[in-house]
């Protein structure tokens, strides 16, 4: 039995008393029957670590870099967040392969780079409208992931995968259940004959997922949690989303 996931991604928002106080209404709403994470801007990492220290709700960062070290301006290591405590990396997002024309394969070397320092990689796959319309969305996701699944090896039964459709990603167009469903099933398979090990592994939905449509998504017997945009820069939201799962 998996337990549910949900992650919070804030992407290019916050500030540190919107957060603080964000933060507060999220641990005042424990327990939640699921596991709990927010990806922050790496330059909250630091007051979100303090806050959430010895809480049951992890953290962790939106992206992280693919080298170890060196001269690379601008990028954060695995190493400085794995300091930083974080749980989790998101990599690959939709808004970073379209606005910093990441491929698959800088992808996959960022999740492994990830684990490499223990942290898991919440790695995003998906379709946009055009590639669903044209019947290319399977294999879209799975040319995706299986970039990812070659890399990591052995270890890529490590990894979250979370399915975000790139039209439904900050439009209030949610994929239906059946549709999520439909390709989650599709990367469970691919991921049980690459790692025997599909069964244990969390597959997250994200886009527009929102209080009032979390709990029928969270339903479906594929889709382990959410990961959650514009949804998770509301307490009372984020708090509904994560007692849905
Ligand atoms: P929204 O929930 O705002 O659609 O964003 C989804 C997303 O991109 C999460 O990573």
């Amino acid at each position: 039995m998996r337990r549910k996931l949900v992650v919070g991604n804030w992407k290019m928002h916050g500030s540190r008393p919107a957060n603080a106080e964000l933060l507060a209404e999220l641990l005042g709403a424990r327990p939640y029957g699921a596991d709990v994470a927010v990806c922050v801007p790496f330059v909250y990492l630091g007051d979100t670590a303090a806050q959430l220290a010895r809480s049951d709700v992890g953290w962790g960062a939106q992206d992280v870099s693919a080298h170890a070290s060196g001269a690379y301006t601008g990028e954060v290591s695995a190493a400085m967040l794995q300091e930083c405590g974080c749980r989790y990396a998101i990599v690959g997002h939709s808004e970073r392969r379209a606005y910093h024309a990441e491929s698959d394969e800088l992808v996959a070397a960022k999740a492994q780079a990830a684990l490499g320092r223990g942290i898991t990689p919440v790695v995003c796959v998906g379709e946009t409208l055009a590639q669903r319309d044209a019947g290319e969305t399977e294999a879209v996701v799975k040319r995706q992931l299986s970039a990812v699944i070659h890399t990591l090896a052995h270890c890529a039964a490590e990894m979250v995968v979370a399915y975000e459709p790139v039209w439904a990603i900050g439009t209030g167009r949610t994929a239906s259940p059946e549709q999520a469903q439909a390709v989650h099933a599709v990367l469970r398979a691919q991921l049980q004959a690459a790692t025997g090990h599909a069964g244990r592994m969390r597959i997250l939905y994200g886009g527009s997922v929102k209080a009032d449509n979390a709990a029928a998504l969270f339903a479906m017997p594929d889709i382990d949690g959410g990961l959650i945009g514009g949804a998770s820069l509301k307490a009372a939201d984020f708090i509904a989303i994560c007692r849905a799962a």
